[in-house]
């Protein structure tokens, strides 16, 4: 009898449960209540919503046909040594190293993106080359003195051999400003080597 009286209760209390759980169900859909909407959902239309004002229904526009984005300007050369001449012949560095902001600037630059590889003094002797990496060549060298800012900015953009292409850590007037520093390294070797203790 008592045994039969609680499998009965027991039925109903599962039954209740059911039955709550049908009826309370959270309908995923319906948000809860939301305290300062404005915070959720911006005034501006995202980039990817739909947008009725133009007449395809897209919020973010494509660019006009043949302009450029301020700051975007393209450069049209190749990575070949062909073009490093062409740049050398086309680009002419916009700064002058009698700035002494332009001057300061580039040679903090050449310390940090350039000095580990090519050396304090450019002479291509950098703390990398001690650990296996091969030394590039140093900035007294014939050619490298000879050769036009443009071909340097080329270089310093495309990479060439086993340098890599910085163009994505150093912004284009950076790597103008570092190129003054390399000239300034070129005519310090110079100076020395001119004396006649060669100190
Ligand atoms: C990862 C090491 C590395 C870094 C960093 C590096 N270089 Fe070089 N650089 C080299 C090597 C190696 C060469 C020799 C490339 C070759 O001719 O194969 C070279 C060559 C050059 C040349 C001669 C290019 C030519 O056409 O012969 C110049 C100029 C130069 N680097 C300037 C720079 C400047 C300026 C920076 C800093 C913005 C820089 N490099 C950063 C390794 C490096």
């Amino acid at each position: 009898m008592m045994r039969w009286l609680w499998n009965a209760g027991l039925a109903l209390v599962l039954l209740i449960l059911a039955v709550l759980t049908w009826a309370l169900q959270r309908d995923p859909a319906r948000p809860g209540y939301q305290f300062i909407p404005e915070m959720v959902y911006s005034v501006p239309y995202d980039a990817y919503a739909q947008n009725l004002n133009f007449s395809d229904g897209k919020t973010l526009r494509t660019p006009v046909e043949g302009t450029i984005p301020r700051g975007m300007l393209p450069l049209h050369y190749e990575k070949s040594d062909a073009d490093a001449k062409r740049a050398g012949e086309e680009l002419k560095n916009p700064f002058s190293p009698d700035s002494s902001q332009v001057a300061d600037r580039g040679a903090r630059l050449y310390r940090t993106f350039c000095q580990p590889c090519h050396g304090e003094t450019g002479m291509g002797d950098g703390a990398v080359t001690k650990y296996g990496f091969p030394p590039p060549p140093a900035f007294v060298s014939p050619n490298i003195v000879a050769m036009k800012d443009g071909q340097m900015f080329h270089t310093i953009t495309y990479g060439k051999g086993n340098m890599p292409s910085l163009a994505s850590q150093i912004g284009r007037d950076d790597r103008w400003m570092i190129i003054l520093s390399v000239r300034a390294l070129q005519e310090r070797a110079a100076k020395l080597a001119a004396r006649p203790s060669g100190k």
